[in-house]
């Protein structure tokens, strides 16, 4: 029974807040929801999105304004609704996106300019980034353009490639160009508009509760307490610090984010209302409370950075915690208390604080002690609380620096963080005068200072090279990383011990260093980014070729766009989740839901009894046959994540939790096989192996003047589409209704009726639009769909699915990894005479897709070779079934190929530059796969790019950069790509109708609208053909009555093929109207002439199947590309930056250039990720994914994009081979993202060159990750010297 503190009033026990102007009062709130799940379930404001729940993507973001009870006023502020407990809310003000604008009372400037930036593609980021600009301009109405890209690193974008987004907010920037847009004026910033009515609200900001009572809310066994004043506070902690009534102080809530399965408490206890926790004073030495946010913190140390630099320095490592929606309300306290609670946590604030020697003062009933931050570690927090921090400025003579390394340059906890202090005596030969505070995080649980090197260099002089050398080996004895599946201990320790060399040279002074040295201490530095976009139009054809905007770009920047998972709730509706295996290799013992039955909300549990049809989620597709996939285990579990149960209950988070309360147990384990080589050494395949020569491969290898063999790899990657699996089935009169987020909605009518027994004809699937896809909603959408349509059918209720996102990962197929061991044979000039490929596909355990058959189609890209012998292997793994994924092994067999060209460079000496134009293909010749070539156009954009992006010049610039720098090292790398476009085995069909009531057209296509803007292209191409205005045309939803069997939206051809799909409906459609518009005398009116058709009979509708039969296997055309790409490296972290692209794409006649250079821009991005950054690390001895959330794995953000990003659309190049003259775009580009791992591949060669160790050629295989990029350096402390 929770008891009211000592001499306190009533408790208040509702929640009163203002949403968007409308005053709302929460009775009985339950503590665990968020103000995320409230605004989503409970408002239907579900313009707010929700994808991680772990405020790692930016989607959530909502603007909140409540009292300052540090300065006085109110403050705004963005924070992640997926973290913020809607019981903290109360007395705040909240702006959803919905609250800025809309269709009906017109759309907020920063919705239209993202629309018109063309930053919005399937929409689901898009609320999160427009609210979050217009936090910033709330804070700051004239940021300058390098603020607004700091603002954005927070946000996840995986369709656009963030370059359009950031232009469409840096236009809002006092330093841009005032033709972009300009300033936003401050009355229309602030208008706030009532999503119901239209009209402006009254400035809600205002409407803050000022002085909070004391408030208690209390549901489902758990209390929530919001004191107002410390004594409040420590009498709470008093009667709940007993081991029964498990406590915990809530801030800012944002360690949820990071330790999601925390608890559980019976108590929570809010201390944002104490007013002593917001102390601030700005000294020095500064002071400030711990419930102020670490941007709260940032701010007052940029302000004492003029006092002292160190807090400068502070200030500029706060900026790279977290982002600024966790910073805005996360606090250093909660941040201390991670560290305290997780010690193998690599907190920034923990470890910079300590480097700076700060204090924190805690404080309990009867007393309060101030103790270092090391000493707090170790104190027992129990019934206590931080009440504040205070920060010495560093003494003049003192250097102090920080550092952090992480996988990611934004968003991303530090693989390494340090922090360090040295007092020198420049006047006296350099002394070190007092002990140094030598301070790292993330080396291990334990090791906060490297005290013996502390020690050891106390007295000596910093500018001898003795104390150097010395220093390093007991730094090198001190540091005992700890062994992590996700980090190696090598690296580790390297990194630690080069950010220690890094500050010891700081510690020497910049200008006594050769520039050779001196590349060790200064950052990477990023500039603002920029792009450029090039393209022709031929504008008698408009709106065909017209750059516009996507027609949806407006309503999905509103939030008006609905998903999947946005639909309304229907009466009697409930919520599935699926209970998956969190082992891999065994067998299922039992499933025990009595636990899961007893959780609120519970309605029910099925296994795969249950299912009525058949247990079997697999359809078939390319595969040569198609294996049976258990949809809920029977039995046999192959892969941790794999299905067993679906839970049922009232809402999707009830079901997760009981999902998560079902007690699985499991015998007959065996050690999993999880790699293609664990696969190759057990034998472990799926189908025998598959061959495909020409020439004769062996025969000229043998003869050949040179040859070379390797191996290289690349790995899986998640699609990590924005809006994760979700479906929705209705059982009805006709059969079951399934709105699915899927790209396959056949497969899913398939799927469904084969789970269900209900025959197709009784089963309407449809689907208005998803939330990204890149191939991971074909058949990664058909176990949610059959689960779902299985649960709604046994207890004959509509139900829906929602995948969290570590089911999501964990569940679902996502891109296969390929390892390549080849021989090569060329010629003196470096071409190519034998190619002996040997590619290995890890298909997971079931190959339901492999793509070895197509692969030969691709594996040459560009390049000629007369004899070749391929062989692909698809290994099987006990890992999720892989599957499509934006040029799916495509990709990856392109790299290998330029992999291939790279080696064979390195070991004649040539530049791999000139090996690439000796071997291009030429028109005539005849590819692997038995096609001969005659689109081939490659030679000519590679000579135009060479030019265009001065590439001789600037590689001459790299090399001079490389010479002169030990410790920076740059790259510059060109690769093209030739993608084969396979038409013939798609089928769509169309159709269009012509409503006599006022002429307007609706279109339904087989394709699914998913970002690419395919609903945009298909209006385009009708209003040019029927003559009408594209606003009288709609494109409805794509479903299964008007586009049965239609194939799925992949293979980067649906767009054109539905383009061209309505082009027939429409000239059919023509060719009726034509004679009544001559009767008519030739120019009635549409309205007119429609009206007369219909009096007349004519038929105003009109279907077509786009289809062509192959003729033969090979591709209908090819597109072509050629891409540049420059970075630079540091070799002691191996961070990088992308300092500029240059791309030449063959995309045909455009139909919108403006959508098809998003395309380009977002594929290429795609694949940096694929490259770069995006790991998939699994448990060795469970099989689990230990990358299951934005924790852990990282795809790229707004400052992985090329600083510089060029992208030009091949000019007058019409595509022959079909009649819209357009060329696919949706993956091809993607392909030529490895040129990023190339030119890093080339600065490492040249630092392993420096190294005097490392000459020889090496594989980087994919990802080249900040870890793999330095480990490849081959650094060894011996080299650094001063
Ligand atoms: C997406 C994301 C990225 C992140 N990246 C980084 C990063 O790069 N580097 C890094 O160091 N951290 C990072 N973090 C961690 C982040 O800094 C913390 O989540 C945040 O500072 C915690 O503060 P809070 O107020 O939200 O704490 P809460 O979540 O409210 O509380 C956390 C813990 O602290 C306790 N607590 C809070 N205040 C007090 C107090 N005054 N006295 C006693 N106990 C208290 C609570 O009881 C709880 O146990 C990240 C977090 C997220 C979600
Ligand atoms: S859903 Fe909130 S940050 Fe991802
Ligand atoms: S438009 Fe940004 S995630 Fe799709």
């Amino acid at each position: 029974m929770p008891v009211r503190p000592e001499g306190q009033e009533a408790f208040q026990e509702e929640l009163r807040f203002w949403v968007n102007g409308r005053y709302h009062v929460v009775s009985n709130p339950d503590p665990g929801m968020t103000l995320n799940k409230w605004l989503r379930s409970q408002r239907g404001l579900t313009g707010t999105k929700v994808m991680c729940g772990e405020g790692g993507c930016g989607c959530c973001v909502v603007m909140v304004t409540h009292p300052d009870l540090t300065n006085g006023g109110t403050l705004s502020y963005t924070l992640n609704s997926c973290l913020c407990p809607l019981c903290s809310v109360d007395g705040w003000t909240i702006t959803t996106v919905e609250g800025l604008g809309g269709q009906k009372a017109g759309f907020h400037p920063i919705q239209r300019r993202l629309a018109e930036f063309n930053g919005s593609q399937c929409g689901y980021c898009s609320p999160g980034m427009v609210v979050n600009m217009y936090g910033l301009l709330t804070k700051n109405p004239q940021p300058s353009q390098q603020e607004v890209e700091n603002h954005f690193d927070g946000h996840i974008c995986r369709c656009t490639g963030y370059r359009p987004i950031l232009d469409a907010m840096k236009s809002f920037a006092a330093d841009a160009d005032p033709e972009k847009g300009g300033c936003i004026d401050i009355e229309d910033l602030s208008k706030h508009h009532c999503p119901n009515s239209g009209g402006v609200c009254s400035n809600a900001a205002v409407n803050c509760t000022k002085g909070n009572p004391l408030l208690r809310c209390d549901q489902n066994g758990v209390t929530w307490y919001r004191p107002t004043t410390l004594e409040q506070l420590y009498s709470l902690l008093e009667q709940h610090c007993t081991s029964q009534n498990r406590y915990k102080l809530v801030c800012g809530n944002t360690a949820s984010g990071v330790y999601k399965n925390d608890g559980p408490y019976s108590c929570l206890i809010d201390i944002k209302a104490v007013p002593d926790l917001h102390i601030c004073q700005a000294g020095p030495p500064l002071v400030a409370g711990s419930a102020l946010s670490l941007s709260a913190l940032l701010d007052m140390l940029q302000t004492g950075s003029d006092r002292s630099p160190s807090y400068g320095v502070l200030a500029e490592h706060l900026r790279k915690v977290a982002n600024v929606s966790v910073r805005n309300v996360g606090s250093w306290a909660g941040n201390l208390m991670m560290k305290h609670a997780y010690p193998e946590f690599p907190s920034d604030v923990f470890t910079i604080m300590e480097a700076a020697g700060a204090k924190v003062t805690l404080g309990w009933k009867d007393d309060s002690q101030t103790v270092a931050v090391t000493d707090f570690l170790k104190t027992d927090m129990n019934g206590k609380v931080i009440l504040s921090l205070e920060i010495p400025p560093a003494s003049p003579d003192e250097i102090f620096q920080t550092y952090k390394v992480a996988p990611r340059l934004q968003n991303a906890h530090a693989y390494v963080n340090a922090g360090f202090r040295m007092s020198v005596d420049r006047q006296n030969g350099s002394v070190v005068t007092a002990k140094p505070a030598i301070v790292f995080g993330g080396v291990n649980k334990d090791l906060v200072h490297a005290s013996a090197t502390e020690d050891f260099i106390v007295g000596r002089k910093v500018t001898d090279a003795e104390t150097l050398r010395g220093a390093l080996a007991i730094l090198e004895a001190e540091l005992k990383p700890d062994n992590s599946a996700l980090q190696s201990a090598e690296y580790t320790k390297q990194l630690a011990t080069g950010l220690f060399y890094k500050f010891y040279l700081c510690a020497v002074g910049r200008e006594s260093l050769s520039e050779f040295v001196r590349s060790a201490v200064d950052p990477l530095v990023r500039p603002v980014s920029r792009g450029e976009q090039h393209f022709k139009t031929s504008e008698a054809e408009w709106p065909v070729r017209k750059p516009l905007p996507k027609t949806t770009a407006r309503v999905q920047a509103s939030g008006e766009a609905i998903y999947t998972n946005d639909l309304p709730r229907t009466a009697g509706e409930v919520c599935a989740a699926l209970v998956t295996s969190a082992v891999a290799n065994c067998k299922l013992g039992t499933l025990e839901f009595s636990h899961a039955m007893d959780m609120p909300g519970a309605v029910t549990c099925l296994t795969a009894k249950d299912i009525k049809g058949e247990n079997n989620c697999n359809v078939p597709f390319i595969s040569p046959v198609t294996p049976r996939i258990e949809l809920l285990s029977t039995g046999e579990v192959l892969h941790a994540g794999q299905p067993l149960a679906v839970v049922i209950a009232d809402t999707q988070s009830h079901a997760d939790a009981m999902a998560e309360a079902v007690k699985v147990t499991y015998t007959d384990l065996k050690p999993p096989i999880l790699t293609i080589h664990d696969a190759i050494a057990a034998e472990s395949f799926h189908y025998p192996v598959f061959e495909k020569t020409k020439g004769d491969p062996i025969g000229a290898l043998a003869g050949a003047p040179h040859r070379i063999s390797g191996e290289v790899a690349s790995s899986a990657q998640h699609h990590f589409y924005m809006e994760t699996q979700a479906c929705r089935c209705a059982p009805s009169e006709d059969g079951m209704e399934v709105q699915a987020a899927t790209q396959a909605p056949d497969m899913v009518q398939t799927a469904v009726a084969q789970a269900t027994g209900i025959s197709a004809h009784r089963l309407y699937v449809s689907v208005k639009r998803v939330g990204g896809a890149f191939g991971g909603k074909t058949f990664g959408s058909l176990i949610p769909a059959a689960v779902c349509a299985v649960a709604a059918q046994n207890i004959n209720r509509p139900v829906r699915l929602s995948l969290n996102l570590a089911t999501n990962m964990e569940a679902i197929t996502k891109r296969a990894p390929y390892v390549l061991k080849y021989e090569v044979g060329f010629d003196d000039a470096g071409r190519l005479i034998a190619v002996v490929y040997n590619l290995f596909e890890d298909n997971g355990s079931s190959a339901q897709c492999s793509f070895i058959p197509i692969l030969p189609a691709f594996a040459e890209n560009v390049y000629y070779c007369p004899n070749w012998q391929f062989t692909g292997q698809t290994c099987k793994t006990h890992t999720v079934p892989t599957t499509m994924a934006r040029a799916p092994g495509i990709s990856a067999v392109h790299f290998f190929m330029e992999h291939i060209i790279e080696h064979v460079a390195k070991t004649l000496n040539m530049d791999p530059m000139d090996v690439r134009r000796a071997n291009m293909f030429q028109n005539g010749q005849t590819t692997l796969s038995g096609h001969t070539l005659l689109d081939c156009s490659v030679t000519k954009l590679w000579d135009d790019l060479l030019e265009s992006a001065e590439v001789k010049q600037r590689k001459q610039m790299v090399e001079d950069f490389n010479k002169e720098h030990r410790w920076k090292k740059r790259g510059l790398s060109v690769v093209p790509c030739r993608f084969a476009v396979h038409t013939n085995f798609f089928r769509f069909t169309v159709f269009v109708a012509i409503y006599h009531t006022d002429g307007s057209v609706v279109i339904t296509h087989g394709g699914v609208e998913m970002g690419q803007g395919i609903d945009t292209r298909v209006t385009q191409v009708a209003a040019a053909t029927l003559g009408v205005p594209m606003e009288m045309i709609h494109v409805m939803s794509t479903n299964s009555l008007t586009s049965p069997n239609s194939s799925d939206t992949g293979g980067s051809v649906t767009s054109e093929l539905n383009c061209q799909g309505v082009l027939e409906c429409c000239r059919r459609l023509n060719e009726r109207l034509n004679p009544i518009r001559q009767e008519m005398g030739g120019a009635p009116t549409w309205a007119e002439l429609i009206n007369m058709c219909h009096r007349k009979g004519v038929d105003l509708s009109e279907k077509y199947m786009e289809h062509h039969p192959p003729k033969s296997p090979h591709p209908t055309y090819n597109s072509w590309g050629v891409t540049c790409t420059e970075v630079e490296m540091d070799v002691l972290t191996g961070e990088r930056e992308i300092r500029r692209s240059d791309i030449l794409f063959d995309c045909g006649e455009s139909v919108n250039p403006a959508l098809d250079i998003g395309q380009v821009e977002g594929a290429f991005v795609l694949g940096l990720g694929y490259w770069l950054t995006e790991k998939c690390v699994y448990d060795k001895d469970t099989g689990r994914l230990l990358t299951n959330g934005t924790w852990e794995y990282k795809p790229p953000t707004t400052k992985d994009i090329p600083a510089d990003l060029r992208v030009t659309l091949l000019p007058n190049a019409p595509n022959p081979y079909n009649v819209i003259r357009s060329k696919a775009v949706g993956e091809p580009p993607l392909l030529m993202s490895c040129s990023a791992l190339f030119a890093l591949k080339q600065a490492i060669q040249t630092a392993r060159q420096d190294s005097g160790i490392g000459d020889d050629f090496f594989s980087l295989d994919g990802p080249a990750t900040v870890e793999a990029c330095h480990q490849h350096c081959l650094v060894d402390s011996s080299s650094f010297t001063l």
